[in-house]
């Protein structure tokens, strides 16, 4: 069977591939994305095709009828799709359509993940937000994430697929280089310092991030692909659960592992922009309905930097 994932050479897609070459189910997959920067692991079973997500006629040959595992992270992040509104709508939103229709003229109805992510949420948001908490998005991302969700709820209850949409918390630590999104400080608070070098913290300490490390991210899209339809029933989408914790003690626990010489490497200089935008953002997550069903996430920042350390920091030569 033959597993396929959009956006499947981005962050998050490469280390899905690399999950998937454990599942023996799965014979080819194929990672999906409009760049290929080369660097995605190397398997006789992982072929990485280039294209635009929202050109049928490409997605059309992507998703052939031996396909049954869908995996659709294809996506324009946050920023980039509050600049460019047109490329958002295209990506986000024609993308996301575009490769529903494909699955949907498949032989026998495809399990598809799909990533949505937290800025589904917006408007005036409570501290703590419950799982059934209305979808008030305040940005083009969050409202083609939500539509998203939305149109995979649909073609789900048509029978056309089987269908999940993960709301994602912010990712942290990322590996490489900052990106555009407006939380990529986040990472960069660790993965610098950890590094030796300096990053601007644009927000103040006691700002909240729910987060959730690369590892248990990837662990989260397997499972949800794992789980039988019957524990999803009819509501496909789901808030995963996350590490809740002030910017503040991101910079303890960066402390705590790599002493007070890496802490001090973070400057606290803030950017207003920046700062409004993440003090509008959900600060923590009662994820019940996830963890219920054995959706986990890190259980502190000494853990989740750990993780970082051993899945993804380069190594000292
Ligand atoms: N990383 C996070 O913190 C986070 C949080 C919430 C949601 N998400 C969502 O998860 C998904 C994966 O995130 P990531 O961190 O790996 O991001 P990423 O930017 O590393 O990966 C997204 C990939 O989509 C590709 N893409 C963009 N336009 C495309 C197009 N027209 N056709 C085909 N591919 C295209 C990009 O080239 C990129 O490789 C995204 O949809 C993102 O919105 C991520």
């Amino acid at each position: 069977m033959k597993a396929v994932v959009t956006g499947g050479t981005g962050m998050l897609g490469k280390k899905l591939g690399k999950a998937l070459l454990a599942r023996s189910e799965i014979t080819k997959i194929v990672l999906f994305d409009v760049v290929d920067p080369g660097d995605t692991p190397k398997d006789s079973r992982i072929e990485v095709v280039v294209g635009e997500v929202f050109d049928p006629a490409t997605i059309a040959k992507l998703i052939t009828p031996d396909t049954g595992a869908i995996f659709h992270l294809a996506g324009v992040v946050s920023a980039g799709a509050e600049r460019d509104f047109d490329l958002g709508y295209r990506v986000n939103l024609d993308g996301t359509r575009v490769v529903l229709e494909a699955a949907r003229k498949l032989p026998k109805p495809a399990k598809l993940v799909f990533a949505s992510s937290l800025a589904a949420y917006g408007g005036d948001l409570p501290d703590v937000i419950p799982d059934e908490f209305r979808l008030t998005p305040q940005t083009s991302y969050g409202i083609q994430k939500a539509m998203g969700e939305m149109l995979v709820a649909d073609y789900t209850r048509k029978g056309y697929l089987d269908g999940r949409s993960l709301r994602l918390p912010t990712i942290v630590v990322r590996p490489g280089k900052p990106n555009l999104a407006a939380s990529t400080f986040a990472s960069s608070i660790i993965r610098e310092p950890l590094a030796g070098q300096k990053a601007v913290c644009p927000v103040s300490a006691d700002a909240w991030m729910p987060l959730l490390s690369p590892r248990r991210c990837i662990e989260a899209f397997m499972r949800a692909y794992d789980l039988p339809s019957s524990d999803w029933g009819w509501n496909r989408s789901l808030m995963l659960p996350s590490l809740d914790v002030t910017v503040g003690e991101m910079a303890e626990g960066l402390k705590r592992h790599s002493g007070a010489k890496a802490f001090d490497l973070i400057e606290w200089k803030q950017d207003e922009m920046i700062a409004k935008i993440v003090a509008g953002w959900p600060k923590r997550l009662d994820s019940k309905r996830a963890r219920k069903m054995g959706f986990q996430s890190d259980t502190s920042m000494d853990e989740l930097i750990r993780n970082y350390v051993e899945d993804d920091m380069p190594k000292a030569a």
